[in-house]
């Protein structure tokens, strides 16, 4: 997943797939960002993170010298054409690209997790949802005359309505965004509370999403029907990505990621709790720091689902095109494999992303990258009005 995710983002010379150590360190310093964002001391208290931190971003300072970002996405070549019009040092960028790693390898793990979990645990939506991404299934033949079963994954976000409101309502649960905003002018909010200049306002999500007044009676518990009928939801009160001009940019790329990887999953794999039963499990060791709260481990079974007697391969394709992008699915995982609560960094290459590279000499190279392909929407970020009027539709 790892791969996949910054193969996606920064196409055929990313840094973690170059230099297997980078991811390695990526690893190392994740963990200690907790205590680096208390401050105390870090240089002693968090000294191995540092180094971690600081190799990683040596690999990003080589990636940027080498040229690597011309056969990036959009989003990473806008990003230095931006920085370098303010004359930002490679060092520097190099440095932001943890940020946006932060952002790429966290949350929608996490939440891919989720979005399983609700989605096993319940046999009912399980099987609303295998019968729902079944109806996408279409029978083909290659030209060398194998058969197989065709999946468009871009069609899941419009076309499977169950499924797409159970991730809704898994970010919804699940979330724990808190929005910090500072107040730029003084302001009165609803003509009662005035906002002075120079404060900041902190906005918590959950408090949000589990407002009786707004989602209903039922808002404290996962309810997968809940989005079912809701066309379109304000940020005000459905903030998983937060909202208006800091939001979120990646979030149809990692909308279409979660949605592809649990369909590709669903379709394809049993997975059985260690003792039979469901529990959710505990979110005690969350990071304060992530928008989505890690689970605690939790020891599955996962099983190769037997098909039916014609055992057909799938193939999972993004968009009309097979050339685009294939999705093969390389999960490798044997029958009665355990896994550790489906963590999703431990299966890698889930989404085998191709880069097209058109242009090679003016900075401008474009790469047709997942992302781009989904909606384009993360290169270029959001303006304000974007932002606010969001649907939050794939
Ligand atoms: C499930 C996955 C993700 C979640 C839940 C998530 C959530 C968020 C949230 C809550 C914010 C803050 C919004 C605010 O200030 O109101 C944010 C900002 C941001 N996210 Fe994500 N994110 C995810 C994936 C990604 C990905 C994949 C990328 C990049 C490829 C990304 C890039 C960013 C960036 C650059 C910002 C800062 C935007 C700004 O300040 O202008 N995120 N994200």
């Amino acid at each position: 997943m790892t791969l996949s995710l910054t193969d996606a983002v920064y196409g055929p010379h990313n840094p973690f797939s170059r230099d297997p150590s980078a991811e390695e360190s990526w690893y190392t310093f994740l963990p200690g960002i907790s205590k680096l964002l208390l401050g105390i001391i870090p240089s002693v208290t968090r000294r191995k993170s540092l180094q971690a931190r600081a190799r990683v971003v040596e690999a990003f300072e080589r990636y940027y010298s080498n040229g690597g970002h011309l056969g990036a996405s959009t989003m990473v070549q806008d990003q230095y054409l931006h920085q370098s019009t303010w004359n930002l040092p490679s060092q520097e960028l190099a440095k932001m690209d943890i940020a946006t790693c932060v952002a790429i390898l966290s949350s929608g793990g996490i939440s891919s997790y989720w979005m399983l979990y609700h989605t096993y645990s319940n046999p009912e939506i399980l099987g609303k949802c295998i019968e729902e991404l079944s109806q996408l299934l279409e029978d083909k033949e290659s030209a060398d005359g194998q058969r197989y079963r065709f999946l468009d994954l871009s069609q899941i976000a419009t076309r499977c309505r169950i499924f797409f409101a159970m991730l809704q309502e898994t970010f919804r649960f699940h979330s724990t965004i808190i929005s910090a905003k500072s107040v730029t002018c003084d302001t009165f909010l609803d003509n009662q509370y005035l906002l002075r200049k120079g404060g900041m306002v902190l906005i918590p999500g959950p408090v949000i999403h589990k407002n009786t007044e707004v989602w209903g009676p039922d808002a404290h518990e996962f309810n997968h029907k809940r989005f079912l009928n809701k066309r379109k939801i304000g940020t005000s009160v459905f903030r998983p990505f937060g909202s208006s001009e800091t939001m979120c940019p990646g979030r149809h790329f990692w909308t279409n990621c979660i949605l592809s990887f649990a369909a590709m999953m669903i379709l394809q794999y049993d997975i059985i709790p260690e003792d039979g039963q469901w529990r959710m499990p505990s979110k005690r060791d969350a990071d304060i720091w992530n928008t989505m709260p890690k689970p605690l481990e939790n020891q599955v079974t996962v099983k190769r689902r037997v098909q039916d007697e014609k055992e057909l391969p799938f193939k999972f394709v993004w968009g009309e095109s097979d050339e685009l992008l294939h999705t093969e699915t390389h999960v490798q995982l044997g029958s009665d494999e355990k896994l550790q609560a489906l963590s999703l960094s431990e299966s890698d290459e889930l989404l085998h992303t191709e880069t097209h590279v058109e242009l090679g000499n003016d900075e401008k190279a474009r790469a047709s990258s997942l992302h781009e392909i989904s909606s384009g929407s993360l290169a270029t970020g959001c303006s304000s009005q974007q932002a606010t009027d969001v649907e939050f539709r794939g």
